[in-house]
C-alpha cells in the first residue's frame, strides 16, 4: 500500500530521533520514496547522514540551500509529497505549526503542503498535559492533521507516562490503515442534511428541536475524508465545517431546506437526511412581536413538507438514507419509515438511551438495510458511527453493482 508512495518525514529534536531513522528504514523497505527534513535541534541528535543513508535521498535541513535554481526547495518538496510525517514532533514544533509559522526548511514546507499530514508527538509527560500543548494538538486535529499518539511507558526524562514515540510499526499500521479508507467515496457526490430547523412565530420566537447538527457534520467531514464531494445542508447550528472541500448551505425553515435539498438532488449520489426537520410550523406567523395577555395562548400549526419523502418518490439514481431519532419501539418505527419513504437504509437512534441522541458527542445507532436486516453499531465517536455508515453504504453500492 506504502509501494511507491512519496512520503515527507519531518523530524524534530527529541531523543526519539532514533526511532526516525527506524521508520525511514522501514518506510524505504515498503517501497516508499522517502525524503526527509530536519530541524536543527534534530540534528544535535542524529547526523543527516544517518537518513540519507536510509533514505538513499538528500536530507533537507536549510530552507536557503537551494540546490536546483529553478527550484525552491521548499515548495518543489510540499507539492511532491502525497503523506507528510512529523515523527517525532516536539511541542516546539506543534505549536508553530497550530500557529501557522514556517521559520526553518521544516515548518516551511508543512506550511505550503497539501499532503494529507500525520503527527506522531514525542515529549515529556507533563508537557503532553500541558493544557498549551493539549491546545495546539486540538488546533492541528480541526485543520484535519492525524495524530498517532505517543505510547505511555519509560521515558528518556526518567519519567513513566505517556509521553514515548510511538513504534514505528504501529505508526506504519496506523497511516496503511488510514490511506486505505481515504479513497472509499472517491468520485462520489454526497448530499448531507444537519441540525434542526427553526420556524418562526414572531420577529422574537420560534419552534425548533434540540438539534445539535454533530451528526450530520461528523458525516459530512467523514465523506470528504473518504474523497467525497459534499454538499452540506444546515440548519441554525454552533458548528464550524472543518474541512474545506465541503459545501455548505446555511438554511432556517424546513421550507429552505426542502429548496436547497431538492436544487441539489440531482448532484448527488448518495443523500443522508441526519437534520430534525421540524414537523409543524405555526400557521400564522407575526410581523411584530407578540403581547402576552392573561388568557392561555393556543398556536394553530401546519404540516410542513416531507422532504425525505418527496426524495424518496422523486429517487432514480440516489442511495437514499433516512435518519429516525425514536424513544420507544425503535426498530418498528425505524422499518415503517424506511417502507414508507422509500430509502435504501434508515439509521435509527433512541435518543432518551444515554450516550445517544441529541447534543453528545457519541451515538448508539442500528442501521437498517433495504432488507430491514439490522446492523446495530454499538457506542462510539459520531465520526466513528459515520464511518461504520458509509462502509455498510459502499459495500450495499457494490454488491448491487
Ligand atoms: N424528515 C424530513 N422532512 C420532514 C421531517 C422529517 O426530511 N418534514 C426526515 C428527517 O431528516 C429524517 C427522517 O425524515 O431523516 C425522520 O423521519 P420522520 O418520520 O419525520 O421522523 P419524526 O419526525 O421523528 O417522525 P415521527 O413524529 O413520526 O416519529
Amino acid at each position: 500500500m506504502l509501494q511507491n508512495k512519496k512520503i515527507l518525514l519531518a523530524v524534530t529534536g527529541g531523543i526519539a530521533v532514533y526511532k526516525a531513522c527506524d521508520l525511514t528504514s522501514k518506510l524505504t523497505q515498503k517501497g516508499a520514496d522517502v525524503r526527509v527534513i530536519m530541524t536543527e535541534s534534530a540534528c544535535e541528535f542524529v547526523s543527516p547522514l544517518t537518513f540519507q543513508a536510509l533514505s538513499r535521498n538528500p536530507v533537507y535541513t536549510d530552507t536557503f540551500d537551494e540546490k536546483d535554481p529553478k527550484k525552491i526547495a521548499h515548495i518543489d518538496l510540499a507539492d511532491w509529497a502525497e503523506i507528510a510525517i512529523i515523527a517525532p514532533a516536539t511541542a516546539n514544533t506543534l505549536s508553530k505549526v497550530a500557529n501557522g509559522l514556517g521559520d526553518d526548511m521544516l515548518t516551511t514546507t508543512l506550511l505550503a503542503t497539501r499532503a494529507t499530514i500525520y503527527v506522531a508527538p514525542a515529549m515529556n509527560v507533563h508537557m503532553y498535559q500541558n493544557k498549551a500543548v493539549i491546545e495546539n494538538m486540538k488546533k492541528l486535529t480541526n485543520f484535519g492533521y492525524n495524530f498517532i499518539e505517543p505510547g505511555a511507558g519509560y521515558l528518556a526524562c526518567g519519567y513513566v507516562g505517556k509521553g514515548r514515540l510511538e513504534e514505528p510499526t504501529t505508526i506504519i499500521e496506523v497511516i496503511e490503515k488510514h490511506e486505505n479508507k481515504k479513497g472509499i467515496l472517491k468520485g462520489k457526490k454526497v448530499l448531507i442534511t444537519a441540525g434542526p430547523t427553526r420556524e418562526g412565530v414572531d420577529p422574537v420566537r420560534f419552534f425548533s428541536n434540540r438539534s445539535t447538527g454533530k451528526m450530520g457534520f461528523a458525516l459530512a467531514e467523514v465523506a470528504a475524508n473518504f474523497g467525497a464531494e459534499v454538499i452540506l445542508v444546515s440548519g441554525p447550528v454552533d458548528l464550524e465545517v472543518k474541512n474545506t472541500h465541503i459545501k455548505q448551505i446555511k438554511v432556517v425553515t424546513a421550507e429552505e431546506m426542502y429548496q436547497a435539498v431538492h436544487e441539489n438532488y440531482a448532484f448527488a449520489d448518495i443523500v443522508i437526511k441526519a437534520a430534525a426537520v421540524a414537523d409543524y410550523r405555526p400557521k400564522q406567523t407575526h410581523d411584530q412581536k407578540m403581547k402576552k395577555s392573561d388568557d392561555a395562548l393556543i398556536f394553530e400549526m401546519e404540516r410542513t413538507k416531507d422532504i425525505l419523502k418527496s426524495l424518496g418518490e422523486k429517487k432514480d439514481k440516489q442511495f437514499l438514507v433516512g435518519f429516525a431519532a425514536e424513544t420507544e419501539n425503535q426498530i418498528a418505527n425505524g422499518k415503517r419509515k424506511l417502507i414508507k419513504k422509500n430509502l435504501d437504509a434508515i439509521v435509527i437512534n433512541n435518543v432518551s438511551e444515554a450516550g445517544a441522541g441529541f447534543g453528545t458527542d457519541t451515538n448508539i445507532v442500528t442501521y437498517l438495510d433495504k432488507n430491514l436486516k439490522e446492523h446495530p453499531f454499538s457506542i462510539d465517536s459520531k465520526e466513528a458511527i459515520s464511518e461504520k455508515i458509509y462502509n455498510q453504504i459502499i459495500k450495499t453500492i457494490k454488491d448491487e453493482a
